[in-house]
């Protein structure tokens, strides 16, 4: 098959960096795709981080400390850009105005003061595809549930929740890092790391909260520093907002929790809906599983489906065996590269999150400090209702 090139350049080669590369690395697991990313650049402020790409990524041309020889760089079509979160507003605005398409990572700008700045340049280049990472929704299990929302399956919605967990914040010995303090990774800490990954699916089934009540803790208060010395650590680490989900045809609590002190879970993401009809629920905990209960009257009974691996985009792996993380973030580059070139056309519905969900989830984080702040539930705006 003729596949068209998408030429990348990453910014930010640190972690989720990474995961990028070796995602484009193993293209050939994807089955019957047009489209192929290429990295042709990379670019990260700290130059040791740039040896692993230039050892295994042998179609790099251009390897910069300095972001702006990749936005100069005519062969550069997309950007990547995984950096801290206090430099979000400056790099995005600086990689849309380079007329490059853009896969941001969440929160997509450090407040919502510098989330509206972003949406401004957004706004102002509608020929850019401009989206932000969250793969968990692309576990088998997660696809199924947001079909299930399509399909209104749940009768009256009783409840949803949705939450992401971490728990290695719990060694009060871990050295403080950028994600641990405010100037760099915001005031809403834990959930400006970790929210949007909780809210993606709940956000395109329409479901913006009414209002909310949040119930934040900062529970390690002090980290040794670079220095061996205890240094503040200022962020939130564990987040529980209470919401009223208002649709035209629902009414219902969700609660959203994201943790960092959540002991022994290890990136734990999951989504529970419960329903008068259905219920439905699934954890990365058990990755293949997908838990359902129908109900139309007498027993009740939760039923377990093992589901394999065939998420959004058909792949070699056998529809039998496991689906794991680098297999959700494989997906979602599938996502992009395919609503990149084909747009509307794309060939499956669920696209990545867009700025607008950000946007969304800037209004939720900042009603949540202001719901800490006064101890109080904190109305948000009504949002247009999107069909689905
Ligand atoms: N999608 C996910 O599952 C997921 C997981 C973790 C982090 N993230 C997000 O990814 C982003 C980066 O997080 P990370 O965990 O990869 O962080 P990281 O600290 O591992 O990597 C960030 C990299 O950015 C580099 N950097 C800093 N300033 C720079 C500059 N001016 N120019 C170029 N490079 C610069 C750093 O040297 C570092 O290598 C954050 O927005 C974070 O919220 C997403």
């Amino acid at each position: 098959m003729q596949k068209r090139e998408v030429k990348f350049g990453i910014i930010g080669c640190g972690l989720m960096g990474r995961e990028f590369a070796s995602a484009v690395a193993r293209w050939c697991h994807l089955l019957d795709q047009d489209v192929i990313p290429r990295i042709v650049g990379v670019c990260d402020a700290n130059t040791t981080m740039l040896s692993w790409f230039q050892e295994n990524i042998p179609t790099i041309q251009i390897a910069t400390q300095d972001y702006h020889d990749l936005l100069a760089s005519p062969d550069i079509d997309a950007i990547y850009c995984a950096v801290p979160h206090n430099l979000h507003e400056r790099l995005y605005i600086d990689i849309i105005q380079a007329g490059k398409h853009l896969l941001g990572e969440k929160p997509f700008g450090i407040d919502q003061a510098a989330n509206r700045q972003i949406m401004q340049a957004v706004q102002a280049h509608p020929e850019l595809l401009v989206r932000c990472s969250s793969e968990m929704p692309f576990f088998p299990a997660a696809q199924k549930i947001y079909e299930f929302i399509r399909e209104q399956r749940f009768g009256t919605i009783i409840e949803a929740q949705a939450g992401f967990l971490h728990s290695s914040d719990l060694d009060p010995n871990k050295p403080i890092n950028w994600k641990r303090r405010i100037a760099t990774n915001g005031e809403y800490g834990c959930m400006g790391d970790l929210g949007m990954h909780v809210l993606h699916i709940p956000l395109r089934s329409g479901w913006f909260p009414a209002n909310v009540r949040a119930l934040l803790s900062n529970i390690v208060t002090e980290r040794p520093g670079p220095d061996g010395n205890m240094v503040a650590c200022e962020t939130w680490d564990n987040a529980i907002l209470a919401c009223e989900v208002q649709t035209r045809e629902q009414h219902f609590p969700m609660l959203l929790e994201t943790k960092r002190i959540a002991p022994g879970e290890t990136n734990t993401w999951y989504i529970r809906i419960l329903g008068t009809k259905f219920s439905a629920e699934f954890s990365t905990k058990y990755p293949k599983t997908l838990r359902t209960m129908a109900y139309s009257g007498g027993s009740q009974h939760w039923q377990v489906e093992d589901l394999g691996s065939v998420s959004a985009y058909p792949s070699i792996t056998g529809g039998i065996f496991e689906f794991g993380f680098s297999d959700s973030i494989l997906q979602m580059w599938a996502t992009f590269c395919d609503e990149l070139v084909h747009r509307d056309a794309m060939r499956q519905p669920f696209h990545c999150v867009t700025p607008e969900e950000t946007a969304q989830s800037h209004l939720l984080f900042t009603a949540a400090l202001q719901s800490q702040r006064e101890q109080q539930v904190v109305m948000l705006p009504p949002l247009p209702q999107t069909k689905l």
